[in-house]
């Protein structure tokens, strides 16, 4: 049974940096009617049902219920004091112009303090930090300013997404296996645990939806996916799919379906925001390079298709170029082979703004995950992956990277929540 949405949805975001105040400004501009909220699928996206033939093509606002934007509020953390309207200038992403328009509302939402570690983020340093003596304290200490923001806001339901720094390379260990070894893991203040992980655990433990934005683990680990089930709360992750991977993840699959070879990807990128800076540490460059490593596998399969993919050489740069601020510009080179194994290259520029193309996702997975919510869908959910570059998938189950069987699939759950039939595209229709 699908709960209707009353009352207010409280959006939480730990890290408040360019992607949430680009998000959170996007959506009051979108409210007082300043602009579009383009690339949201939720807001712009139509969803086709039945046969083609009956031309039923709602926007898919329209066809299921959904959180509205006038009914959000927004909160979070950060390590830095500044307001809303301050990190949103800082960001250098909005125009002046149009934050001045905002001013009013962005100046009331401040970050309240941060769990952070520096160990996990060598780059930064700040002082807007929560003290405790261990990281169950912590925990605590969030799941407190959970229920305080939820009553001083008078929301109805709450969804966390974490837009936060990435976090340095952990590996799945022991502490991560069970809700048991987790939770004496945040008494003992094991290493292990990073602060995104304290984020999700005071989540989950609170019925909060959570999404994870970043490619460091957080709640991609086997105690918080079974905690999530047990509670029967949503979770997602990994990595907003924005820029190049977004492309990648386009062109591949088209690259494929004509059965054309790739004997090489070389991908690399300048960008100069606080983003870029973190990324520029080694340790947490890792985290960010596992996560883009793993799409062009997936969607080539070269064990399928060793004839044409076996010998792939993919490579994946992030350099750190002050100058360009947010407005990233990645490259591709991609060498392909053709009839009789004739060599060609495609050459891709994308010259985007990193947080332009993850504002969007932001609202997308803050509205889809209050629907799975009141959808009673607890666990991790796959229909999702649409929005990562490293899709959380059930143990054992390959995720899917492909695009277009990502929107499929979402779109097929919204259709199945409603009662419609599924689109299979038996047919042709598949971009639908
Ligand atoms: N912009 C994109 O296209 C894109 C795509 C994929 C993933 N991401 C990821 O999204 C995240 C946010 O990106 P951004 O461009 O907004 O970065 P940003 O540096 O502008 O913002 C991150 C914010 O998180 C804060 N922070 C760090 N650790 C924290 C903690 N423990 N608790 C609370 N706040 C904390 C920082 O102070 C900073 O203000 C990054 O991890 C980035 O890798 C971004």
């Amino acid at each position: 049974m699908l709960k209707k949405p009353k009352g207010k949805l409280g959006v939480l975001l730990p890290g408040m940096g360019a992607v949430a105040t680009t998000f959170i400004a996007g959506v009051v501009a979108v409210r007082k009617g300043l602009s579009q909220p383009i690339g949201s699928l939720s807001q712009m996206g139509t969803i086709r049902l039945g046969k083609r033939t009956e031309k039923r093509n709602p926007k898919v606002k329209d066809f299921i219920q959904l959180a509205q934007l006038k009914d959000m509020v927004f909160g979070g953390w950060d390590i830095f004091e500044d307001n809303v309207y301050e990190a949103a200038v800082h960001a250098g992403v909005l125009e002046k112009e149009l934050l001045t328009k905002l001013k009013r509302d962005l100046t009331k939402i401040k970050p309240m303090k941060a769990v952070f570690d520096k160990k996990y983020v060598k780059k930064l340093d700040g002082t807007h930090i929560k003290k405790g003596r261990t990281k169950m304290a912590l925990a605590k200490a969030l799941m407190n300013d959970i229920d305080t923001f939820k009553k001083e806001n008078k929301c109805d339901r709450l969804v966390m997404v974490w837009c936060g720094s990435t976090e340095i390379y952990i590996k799945e260990s022991k502490v991560h296996k069970t809700i048991e070894s987790f939770e004496e893991g945040l008494k003992n203040n094991d290493p292990n645990i990073a602060p995104s992980m304290i984020y999700a655990y005071a989540a989950i433990k609170k019925g909060v939806p959570y999404a994870n934005g970043a490619p460091n683990l957080s709640c991609d680990i086997p105690a918080l996916v079974n905690l999530a089930k047990e509670l029967n709360v949503p979770i997602c992750g990994k990595d907003f799919k924005t820029g190049q991977t977004l492309m990648k993840t386009i062109l591949a699959p088209g690259l494929k379906a004509r059965s054309l070879g790739i004997e090489g990807w070389f991908s690399t990128n300048i960008l100069g925001n606080r983003d870029g800076e973190v990324l520029d540490d080694p340790d947490n460059f890792k985290t960010k390079e596992v996560s883009k490593l793993g799409v062009l596998e997936e969607i080539l399969e070269p064990d399928k298709h060793p004839e044409l993919y076996k010998n792939l050489y993919h490579k994946v740069r992030i350099n750190y170029y002050p100058p360009r601020g947010d407005a990233k510009e990645g490259w591709d080179n991609i060498d392909i082979r053709g009839w009789l194994d004739y060599p060609m290259q495609i050459k891709v520029d994308f010259l985007c703004r990193d947080s332009i193309l993850a504002a969007p996702l932001v609202l997308d997975l803050a509205i889809f995950l209050d629907l799975a919510s009141r959808a009673e869908m607890g666990g991790i959910q796959e229909w999702l992956s649409f929005y990562f570059k490293s899709p959380q998938a059930g143990k054992g189950i390959p995720p899917f990277h492909d695009i277009f069987v990502q929107m499929m699939k979402l779109k097929n759950t919204l259709r199945h929540l409603q009662g419609e039939d599924l689109i299979t595209h038996l047919g042709l229709d598949y971009y639908d």
